[in-house]
């Protein structure tokens, strides 16, 4: 939808007719889903959403859901059809308008809509669906057996743009423009003539968000940037650059390195170093939040930079896998700021977007996903100034080498990991005692799930070579091949 755009939400399938009609969408997408229309419980729509007059798309589950509740039949048939499928047009068709009679399109259904329900014409079939695409122009109903959002279906895209723009008559605005001018909109209408503290990370979405505070109201915004020695090569220095001479804001930099190798001393236990590193970076934010406060006009907000997906997956009840994150969370009573989340709408490719159209460098808005702790959960064993300082500086290696070959936007992250081992090896003439780096490169489209990346072997080679001849520390390179599961994408 968002591709078309037009702005979407995706809501649980429980809402209620009474619901729908007081969020007043322009139009309604039924989404696809593993179950069967037969199984005890299957998920279910209150069909008076059919009686609102929005118009409806239906997408494989989402389409047989339709066919069953409107009185079509579903057959249940055991024959289904999996991947690239040929798609068969008759008659004319509102989604499909000026389509060839013969369309290849991505299928992956068991079950298959054996009659549509009365008013609706049937537009076109498949060898194993007999109704892949029903439609009933009057009520603005219309139903897809297979998968138009995926790249594998021909003309997908323009399927959705066609029930958007000309069954549902909504006007393509929705541009990474119009997201700007209305969040810097809402944002001055919120913080009036108040201040407001925005913690940078480093990442993506803090920057984004950031910026966007910035565009809105700049002279009121101060930036904190906690270096905790764990972040990547010449990050606090590329933030400082960006945020203080691009931007005109004020930034603290808070050098706490010390702060944090002190603690970490001696610590090996990966979650009492997590734990260590969080809690420490809440004091250290605290400490300067309580010093702005001090003349009594503090700031009063506080940016953050939630996402979409984080906003789905805490309000759905059902979504798994919510990361802790160390970012700003659990500041004390004292410190309660209202929050200002200018991205909570958007998706990571869109907050990329918009970060490029407020000018921020490419190399932050395309870095590739970070964790809260840093290079502290690719420290296996104690973390120490050195040991960061090794990895850091490997890290950097492995970064430059991944984007010198072309691959870092399509990775999804690529790294170094320094193990708590040190084997020996030979140098010139002498015998070395020092640690291996290990490479981790992974794709993936969420972190839930990862692949190891099939890296070339002459990239693999430049890693290798460079990590031996730059970096003070390291005799030899390993390359990791686990998948996850049954592996994590970090290690620590
Ligand atoms: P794992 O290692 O669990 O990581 O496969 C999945 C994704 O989450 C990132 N990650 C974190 N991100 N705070 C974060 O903000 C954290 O504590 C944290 N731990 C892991 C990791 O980089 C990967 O993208």
């Amino acid at each position: 939808m968002r591709e078309a755009h037009v702005f979407s939400e995706i809501v649980h399938h429980t809402i209620s007719a009474d619901e729908v009609r007081a969020k007043a969408p322009c139009a309604i997408i039924l989404s696809g889903g593993p179950k069967s229309v037969y199984d005890t419980p299957a998920p279910s729509l209150d069909p008076a959403i059919y009686e609102l007059g929005i118009p409806v798309l239906g997408i494989c589950y989402g389409a047989q859901l339709m066919a069953q509740q409107l009185g079509g039949d579903v057959a249940n048939t055991g024959v289904g059809e999996y991947g690239r499928t040929t798609l068969t047009r008759q008659g004319a068709s509102v989604l499909m308008p000026e389509w060839p009679a013969n369309v290849t399109c991505w299928m992956s259904h068991g079950d298959a809509i054996a009659r549509a329900p009365d008013g609706f014409v049937v537009t076109a079939s498949s060898l194993e669906a007999p109704v892949a695409v029903m439609e009933n122009v009057t009520r603005r109903l219309h139903a897809v057996q297979f998968h138009p959002e995926v790249v594998h279906t021909e003309h997908g895209q323009e399927l959705l743009d066609n029930f958007l723009h000309h069954v549902a008559g909504v006007a393509p605005t929705w541009t990474n423009t119009s997201i700007i001018e209305d969040q810097v909109a809402l944002i001055r209408a919120q913080v009036g003539e108040e201040k407001v503290l925005c913690a940078l990370s480093g990442g993506v979405d803090s920057a984004v968000a950031a910026a966007l505070v910035t565009k809105a109201v700049g002279h009121q915004l101060t930036c904190v940037f906690v270096d905790t020695g764990l972040m990547r090569k010449n990050e606090g220095d590329q933030i400082e650059e960006t945020f203080t001479r691009q931007f005109g804001v004020e930034l603290i930099h808070v050098k706490a390195q010390d702060r944090f190798f002190d603690a970490l001393a001696g610590v090996t236990d990966p979650e009492a170093k997590r734990k260590i590193i969080g809690e420490l970076f809440i004091r250290e934010f605290e400490a300067v939040a309580r010093d702005l406060g001090k003349g009594g006009d503090g700031p009063r907000f506080l940016v953050q930079g939630t996402l979409y997906p984080d906003v789905i997956e805490s309000g759905s009840g059902y979504a798994a896998n919510i990361k802790s994150h160390h970012n700003v969370g659990g500041l004390p009573d004292d410190l309660s700021f209202e929050l200002i989340e200018p991205l909570r709408n958007l998706f990571k490719d869109e907050v990329r977007h918009v970060g490029e159209e407020l000018g921020l460098p490419s190399e932050i808005v395309w870095r590739q996903p970070f964790p809260g702790p840093g290079l502290g959960v690719r420290i296996v064993g104690e973390v120490t100034r050195e040991r960061a300082e090794i990895l850091r500086n490997a890290d950097h290696v492995v970064v430059d080498e991944i984007k010198k070959a072309g691959l870092y936007r399509e990775l999804w992250q690529s790294f170094a990991v320094l193990p708590a081992v040190r084997t020996v090896g030979v140098m010139g003439d002498g015998r070395t005692y020092a640690y291996p780096i290990i490479i981790r490169a992974v794709t993936s489209d969420d972190a839930m799930t990862a692949d190891w990346a099939r890296l070339p072997y002459d990239v693999i080679e430049s890693i290798a070579n460079r990590l031996i001849r730059e970096v003070d520390g390291v005799n030899r390179v390993a390359l990791d091949v686990t998948s996850k599961p049954p592996g994590t994408i970090e290690w620590e």
